[in-house]
């Protein structure tokens, strides 16, 4: 799959509900054949190991375990040799060069280490086909604030998302949200777990066959038994919140751009999720309507408090309503703390990125 179309499937099409089975197949659907051939390949590895370790004595087997427990150590570390494969083994890093020896040369981890954490990255490696996207990243976002996650295109920031809502699973390390280890829950649960998250996507991701109304009462009607009278309360009251009181019937293609968003937003709110995570939400949208988006992003946390992740890149998203950021490179996170503190950072990294400098670590290849 390419990128475009990965980047298209996460952020949804008009087709692809929030948190509907749909959206929810789709994504996990882009992964699977990538997981197959991952598995197929481990289970030849594990077939040629069986074979290998049937013909050869003691000695050699024990060497081969004390060669995986070095091999281990080595991932912990995150080698990287110098042709840019990792462990010597035939994967690449996007962002690692050949002959780059120490990609984490930049990366000096969290300014400061918080406590409320609403949802805890633990080690995550996560590797497609051969490129590890994810190698050992390690963030907690806290509650109560609103997070944003800065990155240069395609370093996974999409991809830790779908971890933290279980469409994804990591290789290696854990995804904690709320206390729950998000790999080990059962589907019931993460079914339940789903409700506590609010999702935006790209362009709304609303139902092109629905009106507005409709489309933002489907998560309600769907995950809970609430009357007709008591949906139309909330959403009539979450449509006028984003501004879209007057539109309740109007079809999705009737919209501009910057109210699909808006209405995306309000039916990402209606289940009063404690998370929430925006991938892009100013993307396409112009100055006014991005200002005027991150305004409703501030009301409407001010008013529900929660975790919310926001993923854009947009400095000026950044600077109006972050107040944690943590930049994701190479697969882990170089950098993570209060906004101020990042945007003062003397990190080369950091630096570069948050000033959009041309000078700097980070170039075009
Ligand atoms: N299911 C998948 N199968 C194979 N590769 C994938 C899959 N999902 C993501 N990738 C790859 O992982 C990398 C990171 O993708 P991701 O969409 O997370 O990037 P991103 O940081 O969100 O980029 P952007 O800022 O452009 O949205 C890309 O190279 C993408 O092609
Ligand atoms: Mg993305």
């Amino acid at each position: 799959m390419s990128e475009e179309e990965e980047t298209q499937d996460l952020q949804g099409s008009e087709e692809t509900p929030i948190n509907s089975p749909e959206v929810e197949a789709a994504v996990e659907n882009t992964g699977e054949p990538e997981i197959a051939g991952e598995m197929e390949a481990a289970d030849e590895a594990a077939a040629a190991d069986n074979s290998i370790g049937e013909g050869e004595s003691a000695l050699e087997a024990e060497e081969s375990i004390n060669a995986s427990v070095t091999e281990r150590t080595d991932l912990e570390k995150g080698f990287v040799a110098s042709d840019g494969a990792v462990l010597g083994r035939d994967f690449i890093i996007p962002g690692v060069g050949p002959g780059d020896d120490d990609p984490y040369k930049w990366h000096t981890g969290p300014k400061q280490v918080t406590t409320n954490n609403a949802i805890e990255i633990v080690d995550v490696v996560k590797q497609f086909g051969r490129t590890r996207i994810l190698n050992g990243l390690n963030l907690g976002l806290p509650d109560d604030q609103i997070s944003m996650v800065l990155g240069p295109s395609g370093t996974g920031k999409s991809v830790l998302i779908k971890h933290i809502v279980g469409l994804l699973y990591p290789d290696h390390g854990d995804v904690i949200v709320k206390g729950d280890s998000v790999p080990e829950l059962s589907d019931d649960d993460l079914f339940e777990m789903r409700k506590k998250f609010g999702l935006l996507f790209q362009d709304g991701a609303l139902f092109g066959s629905m009106n507005i109304y409709d489309n933002v009462a489907f998560p309600l009607r769907q995950h809970t038994d609430k009357g007709e009278e008591e949906i139309e309360h909330i959403c009539t009251r979450r449509l006028r919140e984003v501004g879209l009181g007057e539109a309740h019937f109007k079809m999705p293609n009737e919209l501009s751009g910057g109210m699909r968003k808006r209405a995306g937003f309000a039916r990402a709110l209606v289940l009063d999720p404690e998370i929430v995570m925006f991938d892009e939400p100013d993307s396409g949208l112009d100055p006014v309507r991005t200002a005027l988006l991150c305004e409703l992003i501030k009301e409407v946390h001010a008013e529900n408090g929660g975790c919310y992740m926001v993923i854009s890149h947009d400095l000026g998203t950044a600077r109006r309503i972050a107040d944690f950021i943590a930049v994701l490179w190479k697969g882990r996170i170089v950098e993570s703390g209060p906004k101020e503190e990042l945007f003062d950072s003397d990190n080369e990294f950091v630096h570069q990125f948050l000033q959009a400098d041309v000078v700097g670590p980070l170039a075009m290849d």
